[in-house]
């Protein structure tokens, strides 16, 4: 863990703002459940067909290109994409910077600079294309980003939904997520309010089978929390105790997207509390057990759970989205 310290080394040297979650944050349940049909309905595999035919080539590079730069790139663009769902619907609310510093960014437990260039970068090579330019939301560059991210790093390839608008406004105010010291009941309550079931959001969790999780977050549980493995609880005092910038990966093989990320809890090596008692409460043991012993049935029920949460609150034109043309600025 320490020895792969270093390929994160620029990033935490570049980062300037630092927020630990679980700490003094408001706690409001989401409701993106309610999200009408109708901006659902208008999603379709084909969408771009006509007028960007290339699209998925072209997305599919690009990731390729910024993963080669960065292993942080996929990580960091897959929670990006969760993040931005899970806040105001996947309309790229995330990408928005507001001049006032009042935006979904900021404050948003330490999003990484990578996933935003990984989504800036194929919005770039999208609008290069003549057929394309300003003609593909950022909200659905971010999907499919998200799903080469996934694809890219060895998990399963599905279909994207598309024909989502990107929305026009991001506070710090709407912004609520889960917390990496999360119980079952705070997480079932969290991914309840997004519509999803107990397992879905186990299945959903399995996400952090690629990445990194920096220090804060997990730091408050080595010597308190009995249930973490002697051994890996004194190689995390030894990461963080020595830098206070050093971050762990989130399951031993953090660049491959498989079932090790299961594995790794039921020897109790989960690195954050909200990854761990997925195994150590008994109600969603037997999800984590069944992943573990069956890497395809999570890849289907990953596929399910994020084809899910691609379509929370998806705006459209009626609903006052439009095509970004910078993903940072509405039009
Ligand atoms: C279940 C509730 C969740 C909690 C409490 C949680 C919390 C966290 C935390 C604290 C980190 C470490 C951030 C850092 O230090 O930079 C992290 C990383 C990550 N999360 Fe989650 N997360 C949750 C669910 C999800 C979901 C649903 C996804 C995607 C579908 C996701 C994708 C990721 C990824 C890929 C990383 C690694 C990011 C990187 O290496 O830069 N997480 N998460």
């Amino acid at each position: 863990m320490r020895g792969r310290r270093g390929w994160r080394a620029d990033v935490l040297a570049r980062r300037k703002r630092r927020v630990v979650c679980g700490r003094g944050r408001r706690q409001v349940l989401p409701s993106m459940a309610s999200v009408p049909p109708s901006a659902v309905a208008e999603l379709r595999t084909d969408y771009y067909a006509s007028t960007c035919p290339n699209l998925e080539v072209i997305v599919r590079s690009s990731v390729k290109q910024s993963m080669a730069q960065s292993p942080i790139s996929a990580p960091a663009a897959l929670r990006l994409f969760f993040h931005d769902c899970a806040v105001r619907g996947c309309d790229a609310s995330i990408m928005i910077v507001n001049s006032n510093g009042d935006d979904e960014w900021r404050d948003n437990q330490s999003l990484k600079p990578e996933g935003f260039q990984t989504i800036l970068n194929a919005k770039a090579a999208v609008d290069s294309d003549p057929q394309c330019r300003y003609k593909v939301s950022c909200a659905d560059i971010m999907a499919l980003a998200a799903r080469e991210s996934v694809y890219q790093s060895g998990g399963p390839y599905y279909e994207v939904e598309l024909g989502r608008y990107d929305g026009r406004v991001s506070t710090r105010d709407g912004v609520v997520l889960p917390h990496a010291n999360f119980n079952l009941d705070q997480l079932n309550a969290f991914f309840s309010g997004l519509g999803f079931t107990q397992p879905e959001m186990v299945a959903l969790s399995g996400a952090h089978t690629i990445g990194a999780a920096d220090c804060p977050f997990f730091q408050y549980r080595i010597g308190s929390d009995a249930i973490m493995d002697p051994g890996f609880a004194s190689q995390l005092n030894d990461t963080c105790s020595s830098n206070p910038n050093a971050f762990a990966f989130l399951d031993p093989s953090p660049v491959g997207f498989d079932n090790a990320f299961y594995r790794n809890l039921q020897v109790s090596k989960g690195l954050l509390g909200s990854d761990q008692v997925l195994y150590s409460d008994m109600r969603s043991r037997n999800t984590v057990d069944y992943y573990t012993s069956n890497q395809g049935a999570f890849f289907g029920d990953f596929v399910a759970a994020m084809t899910k949460l691609e379509r929370i609150g998806v705006k459209t034109l009626a609903t006052g989205g439009e095509i970004r043309q910078d993903c940072r600025f509405p039009n």
